[in-house]
């Protein structure tokens, strides 16, 4: 197992706390559904309007460079979403054969043209493919949203496609503070915990892969803010 963060040049958002916090149980409810909600809704039910913008480009080539990618190998990302790294890879690495896995039907049904009829519904826990079958596994923040037995049979999934060649990336928080900033934000993570937590993880679903962490920043004003909660 490798850590090593894939996403560093993945823009910082900017997070209202405060607005995200109030009506939270309800909002969870509705973002997962993976629906119009949670992808072109508000910013209190998900991304509250996903378009490609490119943010995914210096990832997809940044991925490409850690896996060696080159034209005829083939990749999948678990959790595509609307399939822009997908598209991204496709630009980055000519001739790959990228394949997504989503779980939204309305991701699917509203996804990029470029990577149109190249994403398979279906749940991270079971991926409908050979053993071996790709030279890169992705799991971007998704696999977090299933409940801890099915995150680790998605771990042993994404070994099992890609053995030794995953990527994943998951929700996580080193102490109190981050933990707080994190249950005030979180709408659909079923798994979280620490880095370390998530090492036991990996390592009781046997992966030999890479992994990162995705961890909420504090911002001061937020902090004062909070408190006033
Ligand atoms: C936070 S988004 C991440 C999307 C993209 N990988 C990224 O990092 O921007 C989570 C995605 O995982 C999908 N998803 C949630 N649960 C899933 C599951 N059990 N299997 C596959 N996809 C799932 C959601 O529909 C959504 O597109």
């Amino acid at each position: 197992m490798r850590e090593i963060n894939l996403l560093a040049r993945y823009p910082r958002a900017k997070r209202n706390l405060v607005t995200r916090k109030e009506g939270q149980d309800a909002n969870r409810l509705i973002a997962r559904r993976f629906g119009f909600e949670y992808f072109d809704g508000t910013r209190d039910q998900g991304y509250g309007g996903y378009r490609y913008d490119g943010r995914w480009r210096p990832i997809a080539r940044d991925i490409a460079d850690y896996f060696g990618l080159k034209t005829g190998d083939r990749v999948l990302d678990i959790g595509c979403a609307k399939g822009f790294l997908m598209r991204d890879l496709i630009e980055a690495v000519p001739g790959l054969e990228v394949w997504g896995l989503e779980v939204s039907q309305y991701a699917v049904d509203h996804c990029d043209e470029a990577v149109r009829g190249r994403i398979v519904r279906g749940s991270a826990d079971r991926l409908p493919f050979p053993s071996g079958a790709f030279a890169a596994a992705l799991g971007i923040n998704v696999i977090h949203n299933l409940p801890y037995d099915a995150c680790v049979a998605a771990v042993r999934e994404i070994e099992r496609l890609a053995p030794g060649r995953g990527y994943i990336q998951v929700d996580a928080y080193r102490n109190e503070e981050e933990r707080d900033v994190f249950l005030d934000w979180v709408l659909t993570a079923e798994t979280f915990g620490t880095p370390e937590m998530w090492v036991e993880l990996f390592r009781k679903a046997c992966y030999t892969g890479a992994y990162y962490w995705t961890i909420l920043e504090t911002d001061p004003e937020w902090t004062v803010r909070r408190s006033a909660l």
